[in-house]
């Protein structure tokens, strides 16, 4: 049931799935990570990216090409995109080819506009305000390794970035406790605290904090991504000596759940936001995690093509 209500759904933001459609995911993204299910279709993708990609490019186009169908890369750079056609023009002639879009862009109000003008559905591959299918990835790594989701405590470290934005949602979405330690002035947009808030119930943690030691004890999984995102490389240097105190290293793991995982978006910048010991230490499941990218995202591409 929640996963034919999913046919034909754009995903924009965390927050468009219910607590019983992201369930649905994550089972299927099981049952398709182990085999059990292989649904085919004979549909095309595109792939509309105005940012580089290494994980979500590859994972989409490796998912797709499983499930039997076509994928076309295009890049701002090599469409009309990048010569200023505008969205809403570009929406409606790509929505007469394709079966599906995935859209990598800056603002999600583009994400928004295209979606608005395309009937087909519009999945977010990454925007300045969320990265929705990363957190798929995530959630599906975090119950791999401790059986289920309810209850857990994720601890995010860092920049309250895209990616603390769609795992805050997730989280609550998920029934987990969730605590932001970010500087003062990197906090993650107050529009999503109370979203996150008002999604989570009532037994369930929200923290957004600025103390890092504090989030992080009896966490079972300390997550971290870039001090700078794409677009931001400008401030890459200032940012350091603001960030240094959020650091995922050996000190900050050791006040975790023994047991915790550390787990990373990728790519990652070794010594700055997570060091070396950490992201290849015992605790680490970044591997697993950027692999379930690929599950989890043909789980979303088969529920939203209606095929499963
Ligand atoms: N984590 C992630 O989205 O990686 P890419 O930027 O390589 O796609
Ligand atoms: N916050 C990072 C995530 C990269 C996958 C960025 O937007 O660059």
């Amino acid at each position: 049931m929640s996963l034919t209500s999913l046919k034909g759904r754009d995903l924009l933001s965390m927050a468009d799935l219910s607590r019983e459609e992201l369930r649905s995911l994550l089972e299927l993204a099981a049952d398709l990570k182990s085999g059990r299910l292989t649904p085919r279709c004979e549909k095309t993708l595109g792939l509309v990216f105005s940012k580089a990609s290494t994980r979500t490019r590859v994972s989409f186009s490796v998912a797709m090409f499983q499930l039997g169908g076509q994928v076309l890369d295009l890049n701002a750079s090599v469409t009309q995109v990048g010569r200023g056609e505008p969205v809403q023009d570009t929406a409606r002639v790509l929505d007469r080819y394709l079966d599906v879009v995935a859209i990598r862009t800056f603002e999600q109000q583009e994400v928004e506009t295209f979606a608005s003008y395309a009937q087909i559905p519009v999945i977010n591959a990454l925007t300045d305000w969320e990265h929705p299918c990363q957190i798929l990835a995530d959630l599906q790594t975090v119950e791999e390794a401790f059986g289920s989701l309810a209850g857990l405590t994720l601890t995010y470290v860092g920049d309250g970035n895209n990616v603390a934005h769609s795992l805050m949602l997730g989280c609550a979405l998920a029934g987990m406790h969730v605590r932001v330690a970010t500087p003062v002035d990197y906090q993650p947009h107050p529009k999503i605290v109370a979203q996150t808030e008002a999604i989570a119930q009532q037994n369930t943690e929200v923290l957004v904090t600025q103390d890092p030691q504090l989030a992080a004890k009896g966490a079972h999984v300390i997550y971290t991504d870039v001090w700078a995102s794409m677009g931001q490389e400008s401030e890459a240097n200032s940012r350091i000596p603001i960030f240094q105190p959020y650091q995922v290293n050996d000190e900050l793991v050791s006040l975790a759940d023994p047991q915790a995982i550390v787990l990373h978006c990728l790519p990652a910048h070794r010594e700055e936001e997570i060091t070396n010991a950490v992201i290849e230490g015992p605790h680490s499941r970044v591997w697993d995690q950027a692999e379930n990218r690929m599950h989890a995202q043909k789980a979303l591409l088969a529920a939203v093509l209606g095929i499963i």
